[in-house]
């Protein structure tokens, strides 16, 4: 973690601190997962059906922004069908050989998590497509003209994937994932609860309207509510008398330049950079990413798909404009926003 990671408490994506974080306060059982209800629903249905066929469940693609539960929900499948999962990553499997070695050391039944299958390469890709579709292996034996293909049967799995970035992921493999499903930002009321469920776990005491002041400033991902309720704790144990109160989380959020919308500092410059310097936009994504020292792929995954969300910025073929919302959030005259911005209707 580098300074900026630490001074930007609202990043989605794990930090070292979180990944303890992320662990005691992930729910284990489907039932204590909070909201996505349709996913929730559909995946009973299938946990039920594999159960009564005894079969391994259907492959499962999970896509959506960084800290929505996407590995929560994979360990929460793994425990419901009382099956070991095997974590791993797109960028921790760099020749074929290692993902033949993992695949090969499934156990019946077994899944394997593959997060940020996104960047899976080619090869080792085509590694996944007999094993996905025919629980096969074909690994080739020598080089050159005496090279040739051996098959080995593997056991039947349950491949888990999951991607911030679906677009970026093969039609080939996407179409040898059973069940795809896209995880929703979350609401209030969802986020309220995943809130005081934590506060539970950690032991702190804070008041029903603290949680919901916490609520709507963390961008409507649970890992950064986890976040700002720890942070909101250190201020009540230091500033108060350990009681996480309405006045004390203002105050913690104020001092961590966290606005009552849930944007902090590189979200606002983001906006003010293309409102300022660009009347409205559009901007393409390397010159805002330039202007905010954030690599593209940072922008797009973490503060676009959030100001996306607000309706603050729109995509548009010739980059991202800043919407009349934007405008007014903060505090410019929406009559600033260029003339192609208008008669786009943005
Ligand atoms: N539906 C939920 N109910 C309760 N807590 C949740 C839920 N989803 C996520 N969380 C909490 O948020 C934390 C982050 O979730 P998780 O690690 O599963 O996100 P992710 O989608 O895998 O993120 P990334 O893309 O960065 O890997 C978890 O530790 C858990 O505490
Ligand atoms: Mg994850």
């Amino acid at each position: 973690m580098d300074a900026t990671d630490e001074a930007r408490i609202l990043t989605s994506t794990t930090t070292g601190e979180d990944a303890v974080l992320d662990d005691n306060l992930r729910p284990q059982r489907l039932a204590d997962y909070v909201g996505q209800k349709q996913i929730k629903e559909n995946l009973q249905v299938f946990l039920d059906a594999a159960k009564k066929r005894q079969q391994p469940l259907d492959h499962v693609l999970l896509h959506g922004a960084p800290g929505l539960g996407k590995t929560t929900l994979a360990h929460i499948l793994a425990k419901e069908v009382g099956v070991n999962i095997r974590i791993t990553s797109g960028p921790a499997i760099e020749r074929p050989g290692d993902l033949a070695a993992i695949l090969s050391n499934l156990e019946k039944g077994d899944m394997l998590f593959i997060d940020e299958i996104h960047r899976l390469n080619r090869t080792i890709e085509e590694v996944l497509y007999p094993a996905m579709e025919d629980f096969q292996l074909d690994i080739v034996i020598g080089k050159g003209p005496s090279a040739r293909t051996v098959r080995l049967d593997l056991n039947h799995f349950t491949l888990i994937g999951a991607t911030t970035r679906l677009s970026l992921i093969s039609s080939p493999l996407r179409d040898r994932f059973g069940v795809s499903y896209r995880l929703d930002f979350y609401d209030d009321d969802e986020l309220i609860h995943i809130i005081t469920r934590s506060a539970k776990i950690l032991d702190a005491q804070i008041e029903p309207k603290a949680a919901v002041t916490i609520a709507s400033r963390s961008r409507k991902t649970p890992r950064v509510a986890n976040r700002l309720l720890k942070r909101v704790r250190d201020f009540a144990e230091v500033k108060g008398n350990g009681v996480i109160t309405e006045a004390i989380a203002e105050r913690a959020l104020q001092s961590l330049d966290i606005d009552p919308l849930g944007l902090d500092h590189v979200d606002r410059k983001i906006l003010r950079f293309i409102i300022e310097k660009f009347q409205g936009g559009p901007v393409g994504l390397n010159t805002i990413a330039a202007a905010v020292s954030e690599e593209q792929e940072t922008i797009e995954d973490i503060y676009e798909p959030f100001l996306l969300q607000l309706g603050f910025l729109s995509r548009t073929p010739r980059g991202r404009t800043a919407t009349p919302a934007a405008y007014q959030h903060l505090g410019f005259p929406v009559m600033h926003q260029n003339t192609e911005n208008q008669k786009l209707g943005l």
